[in-house]
């Protein structure tokens, strides 16, 4: 028997559902699964979740993540019962999400040539381990815990471990974390060895120690955290729901991410799916999906840079023959994604159709920036007093690379996520040591 919550898969001509413990992240049929809710939440939670913030000593309502658990509730709780939340729902006492919200930021808006007004970036870097991935990873090891896991499996570029790892130290839980051997910043796996987690290092990139984490979690009875786990998807819907929040659920045009496995790009999607559907936006935000240059294969499919068709959700019939040949062709020229912003040095996303999905219903767009223009966004957000790493920078220099093609207009309200904290020390070090470079205030002796 299902309760409210359950899982379907996302393909409308298969749709096979599972009860809320499955722990497969794919159907039987090797497709991707949502979490999905019977019932209608009331819009009047609008102001529930707004006196939350006021917390009265709770930590879930401190939680930028279970501000809102009414919306994320697959543990079928009854979420004004604080015995219950504590009971189920994990949290690093409260703080995941606590400190985001939108805010303007005059420098990147004049940078960028758009209104202050009209321009909010929101730092997802002030979470407990550093980057957005707290959002999701708080709903994930709520599930593991519920279907008592006793050891959680990721594969990284460096914050998923770091916030991995946090969580599984803090749950009593066991951590393996695969990285793609030589090719992270030490800045960026320190957090994961901090915490306890074992590393695994692996001869290729990070698509590689993907496929190998997941191998490793089937045959060792391993549970996944990855963003191709559906729960992870449920908690990074907090991050539009807190954008749309601030600004009193009036829907901006954008909402733009830095684009790497498509997590974010997929569960912004989802939040505004069913945001939509119970007509609590009247208006659906465009989605900009910002890829580097040296690892643009959504904007490179999206955009028919290959073979001509440019890859659509397609009502949920997308091409993945495409997909599937792009990749042989990457394979076949030797061609591995590059990029100093390895957090997004990403040639196969996972999520790529839950992506294209949530791009089809928001009509959104994807582009490229280059590694130098990253860091003049990462370094224009530092002239504000906000600190971000160099693949949040994408989302800055996104907007400006959007607003001279004039897909965004000068009148447009934008939402740019700034997803990770800067852990790569020599970053901004060598940015200001090179007069050459933007916005460089280079040390004097
Ligand atoms: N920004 C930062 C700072 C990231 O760490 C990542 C992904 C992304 C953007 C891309 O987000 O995958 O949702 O499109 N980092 C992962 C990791 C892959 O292992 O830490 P996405």
């Amino acid at each position: 028997m299902q309760g409210d919550a359950y899982l379907k898969c996302i393909d409308p001509q298969c749709g096979l559902e599972y009860p809320i413990e499955n722990t497969n992240v794919q159907c039987d049929k090797g497709h991707m699964l949502d979490v999905k809710y019977k019932n209608k939440p009331s819009s009047s939670l609008k102001e529930v979740f707004y006196k939350r913030r006021n917390s009265e000593g709770s930590i879930f309502n401190e939680s930028g993540v279970w501000r809102f658990r009414d919306l994320l509730n697959f543990c079928q709780i009854d979420t004004e019962s604080m015995e219950e939340c504590s009971k189920y729902l994990v949290s690093l006492d409260g703080s995941e999400g606590r400190q985001s919200k939108p805010y303007h930021m005059s420098k990147a808006a004049e940078f960028l040539g758009i209104s202050n007004d009209n321009l909010w970036l929101q730092p997802e870097g002030y979470n407990p381990s550093g980057s957005f991935k707290d959002n999701g990873m708080a709903t994930a090891v709520t599930h593991a815990k519920m279907i008592g896991a006793k050891k959680i499996v990721c594969a990284s570029t460096g914050n998923t471990s770091a916030s991995a790892g946090m969580f599984a130290a803090n749950e009593g839980m066991n951590c393996d974390v695969y990285i793609p051997a030589g090719q992270i910043a030490p800045g960026k796996l320190s957090q994961a060895y901090q915490f306890g987690a074992q590393i695994v290092e692996v001869d290729g990139n990070f698509d590689d120690a993907l496929k190998q984490s997941l191998d490793d979690a089937q045959n060792h009875d391993g549970y996944t955290v990855n963003s191709v786990n559906p729960f992870r998807i449920e908690g990074q819907k907090t991050i539009p729901f807190r954008a749309l929040e601030y600004l009193n659920w009036e829907s901006p045009d954008w909402i733009v991410y830095p684009g790497g496995a498509l997590g974010n790009t997929s569960s912004c999607g989802k939040a505004l799916m069913e945001l939509y559907e119970w007509g609590w936006i009247k208006k659906i935000p465009r989605i900009a999906v910002i890829n580097s240059e040296g690892a643009s294969t959504l904007s490179d499919l999206y955009n028919g840079k290959f073979e001509g068709e440019e890859l659509r959700w397609n009502k949920g019939n997308p091409n993945t023959e495409l997909i599937s040949r792009y990749y042989d062709h990457l394979d076949k020229e030797g061609l591995r994604p590059k990029t100093k912003a390895t957090a997004i040095q990403i040639g196969r996303p996972a999520n790529i159709l839950k992506g294209l999905r949530a791009l089809e219903f928001t009509n959104g767009v994807s582009t490229t920036v280059s590694d130098s223009e990253m860091l003049d966004g990462m370094s224009v957000v530092g002239l504000n007093g906000f600190d971000c790493e160099m693949a949040s920078g994408a989302s800055v220099v996104g907007v400006k690379k959007l607003m001279k093609e004039e897909i965004i207009k000068k009148d447009d309200v934008v939402v740019g996520i700034l997803t990770g904290r800067q852990k790569d020390a020599m970053i901004p070090v060598d940015y200001h040591r090179n007069p050459e470079n933007k916005f460089a205030i280079p040390p004097k002796n």
